[in-house]
């Protein structure tokens, strides 16, 4: 009852337009704000893979997982569900947009004990990465310090879940499958620990290989709508922006974010583009579909003012504890002293790692508006 009062609340709020002001992209903002047109597709399932960036309770119900993740308590979740839940976030993350512009309810975490699947599960866990934890570390000698779930892992709980649940006469192309974002986790780790750019340039095939067999994965399973996004200019992210402060101004971009990193992930989404072509080949009869967070974050950025965002704090974590960027790896977000922002919505990082509930807001109506086409929803 709570929660479907809270469902009726976000869905008025969603439809609520907000104030614009003059701006190049006001056309693309009016369009952005009227309802996404996901509804036409008549998904009646969303299954989610992938880390942090999705995570809606997974990390926090498992035991090593959930004792290192700040995200199990408040302030995480403080703007929506006056709670924490598990979300990297002060409220929703694009899935959530996603599974509510799609009319469905919110996904429940997998592993969440008997919790209702009927349209979906979640099964991201934050702090994943797509390489298993093993290969990590023996061949990249790589450690991930938070959970062993990586999208193998992930991919294993799927297929159970479909052993119990599915009927072999139940078909999944209703369904839509998001195969990520995942691994970006595997150059957090490596960047703090001390691997170079050079090194981390080196495992990128591999990394979109595992993204890649995981497609494939799904694929058998039966799915016949898939996204698989990419990375975010990683090089515009408070932690990032932090951990490789410089003097040198030729290293940022005209944005002020670090022009090696958001290099990096461009190759990386550069790679993993191609793949999803290569994939493409294979199975003409598949809708396969690359999520653009690259772009769409940095529509956010060229646009931040127009929405909402306060433009002197675009690359600061709303919440922190000071810091040229608000960010202290030692003392972040939930640690004793850390102060969140008066208003979360002026921010688009929240943690200076994940982003605030109105950046995935945006983030999710431009994301559906690109990939909405090449979704095949025919009416
Ligand atoms: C991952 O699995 C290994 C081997 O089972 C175990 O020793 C380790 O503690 C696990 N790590 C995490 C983060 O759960
Ligand atoms: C899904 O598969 C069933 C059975 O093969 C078919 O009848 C139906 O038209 C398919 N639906 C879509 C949306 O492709
Ligand atoms: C930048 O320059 C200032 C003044 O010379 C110096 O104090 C500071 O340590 C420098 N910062 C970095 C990251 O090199
Ligand atoms: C793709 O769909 C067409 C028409 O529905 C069908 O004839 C063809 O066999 C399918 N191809 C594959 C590879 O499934």
């Amino acid at each position: 009852m709570a929660l479907a009062m809270r469902e009726v609340l976000l869905i008025i709020s969603l439809v609520v337009l907000q104030q614009i002001n003059k701006g190049d992209a006001q056309d693309l903002l009016i369009k952005l704000q009227k309802p996404a047109g996901l509804m036409k597709c008549r998904f009646n399932k969303i299954y989610q893979l992938g880390d942090s960036l999705s995570d809606t309770g997974n990390c926090i119900r498992e035991s090593h997982c959930g004792a290192h993740s700040s995200c199990r308590r408040l302030p995480y979740g403080i703007t929506f569900f006056q709670k924490a839940t598990g979300r990297c976030s002060d409220g929703m993350l694009i899935i959530d947009f996603i599974a509510l512009e799609s009319g469905l309810p919110l996904l429940n975490p997998y592993e969440r004990q008997n919790a209702n699947f009927r349209h979906g599960a979640n099964f991201a866990v934050a702090g994943a990465t797509a390489l298993s934890t093993e290969i990590l570390a023996a061949e990249n000698k790589i450690v991930n310090p938070m959970t062993n779930s990586s999208l193998n892992v992930q991919l294993d709980w799927m297929s159970s879940h479909f052993e119990t649940t599915c009927s072999s006469t139940e078909k999944l192309n209703k369904s839509l499958f998001l195969v990520g974002e995942i691994g970006g986790n595997e150059f957090n780790y490596g960047l703090s620990q001390g691997k170079t750019m050079e090194e981390l340039r080196r495992m990128v095939p591999e990394v979109v290989h595992t993204i890649i067999h995981g497609v494939r994965r799904v694929i058998d399973f039966g799915a016949t709508r898939i996204v698989v996004p990419g990375n975010f200019p990683i090089g515009c992210h408070p932690i990032i922006l932090t951990h490789f402060i410089t003097n040198d101004s030729t290293a940022y971009d005209e944005y002020h974010c670090l022009k090696n990193l958001n290099n990096l992930a461009i190759f990386y989404n550069h790679q993993l583009q191609q793949a999803i072509g290569e994939l493409k080949k294979d199975y003409p009869n598949i809708t396969l579909v690359y999520g653009d967070y690259y772009n769409a974050y940095l529509w956010l950025l060229q646009n931040a003012a127009n929405l909402g965002f306060d433009k002197n704090s675009v690359q600061k974590a709303c919440c922190g504890i000071g810091g040229a960027y608000n960010f202290d790896i030692h003392k972040k977000c939930g640690s004793p002293g850390a102060q969140v922002c008066a208003d979360p919505n002026t921010h688009i990082s929240w943690d200076g790692v994940h982003l605030t509930q109105s950046a995935y807001k945006w983030l999710a109506r431009w994301l559906i508006d690109d990939m909405l086409p090449k979704l095949n929803c025919h009416v």
